[in-house]
């Protein structure tokens, strides 16, 4: 079933997980996370970029998205949410699509810019009753060689995400506490989060969502731990997308003769499957569909 990401997030925050935030870029990829989540009982959103909405066209993306919620999810509520929005045209068109949540990502500019630009967005965003993500501090690349001290000036200042809450009156709070990004981590490992910094950052403004971008291969006790300091909503990208790649590659070596593209990409949706399922465990999310669904039959 389709829903909003505001009813996910007031979920999560009374119940104390984090939802699953995956990105697709294609139908496969999209009945894969699906079907985990289906697997799981979790809600989840799926999320697209401004360069799938260049590759796959909006409407066809949106509307891959929506169906398959409407018609393989019927118990399990999926959200669709624009990722790193980074230009107002894009955030404006998603919204207009029936996106219910946006990011705006001007987190690589001065606080001051990144305040205005944020605000705007946000302010856009209300007017059409969709939420908006913002962030603040940045979130490196784990190949980029950047050492550990060098990377601590580009967290999140708590004082700082709570100035940036309270000018942009944004629903949700992406923050950079030494999580990155990057293929790199597949094989290196992720680094280690400053859980510190976070309950910090969560003692400040607790009743904002807190989201962790950059969390493939993190491992579930890192999850863990996050989530019990505040994180509500968990980004994976590159995990999935290795999944899906990786496996396609070992089917084509395998089915060498196999020219059926279906037969080609139903392992790596499985894959995909697997992978979200096991995600939507570690974060605390496992069943709350069903208390989901039940909460909103009470309210009628
Ligand atoms: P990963 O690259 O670690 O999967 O993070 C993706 C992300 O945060 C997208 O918003």
């Amino acid at each position: 079933m389709l829903v909003t990401v505001r009813q996910l997030l007031a979920h999560a925050q009374h119940h104390g997980y984090a939802v699953g935030a995956f990105n697709t870029v294609n139908l496969e990829m999209t009945l894969g996370i699906i079907r985990g989540a289906v697997d799981a009982n979790a809600p989840v959103v799926i999320q697209v970029t401004e360069t799938t909405i260049q590759y796959a066209g909006l409407k066809p993306i949106t509307h891959i998205v929506e169906t398959i919620a409407k018609n393989a999810a019927v118990n399990v509520p999926v959200a669709l949410h624009l990722d790193h929005g980074r230009n107002f045209r894009s955030i404006a068109e998603c919204i207009n699509a029936g996106f219910s949540s946006i990011m705006i990502d001007a987190s690589d500019l001065p606080y001051d810019e990144n305040v205005v630009l944020t605000k705007q967005a946000v302010d856009y965003a209300h007017k059409h009753g969709v939420q908006a993500q913002g962030e603040i501090g940045q979130l490196k690349k784990a190949d980029d060689s950047i050492a550990a001290l060098v990377r601590e000036k580009y967290m999140t200042d708590p004082i700082e995400a709570e100035s940036f809450v309270k000018a942009t009156g944004v629903d949700s709070l992406a923050v950079a506490i030494g999580n990155v990004y990057g293929i790199a981590k597949m094989e290196r490992g992720a680094p280690p989060l400053d859980l510190d910094r976070l309950n910090h950052i969560h003692g400040r403004i607790p009743s904002v969502p807190l989201v962790l971008h950059g969390a493939s291969a993190l491992k579930p006790e890192a999850i863990r731990l996050a989530v019990n300091g505040g994180i509500r909503v968990i980004n994976i990208v590159t995990e999935i997308e290795h999944a899906f790649t990786s496996r396609l590659r070992h089917t084509l070596q395998a089915y060498a003769e196999e020219y059926d593209p279906r037969i080609i990409l139903e392992p790596s949706i499985e894959s995909v499957q697997r992978l979200v399922a096991q995600k939507l465990r570690d974060f605390g999310s496992s069943g709350a569909a069903k208390d989901f669904l039940t909460g909103q039959a009470a309210k009628g």
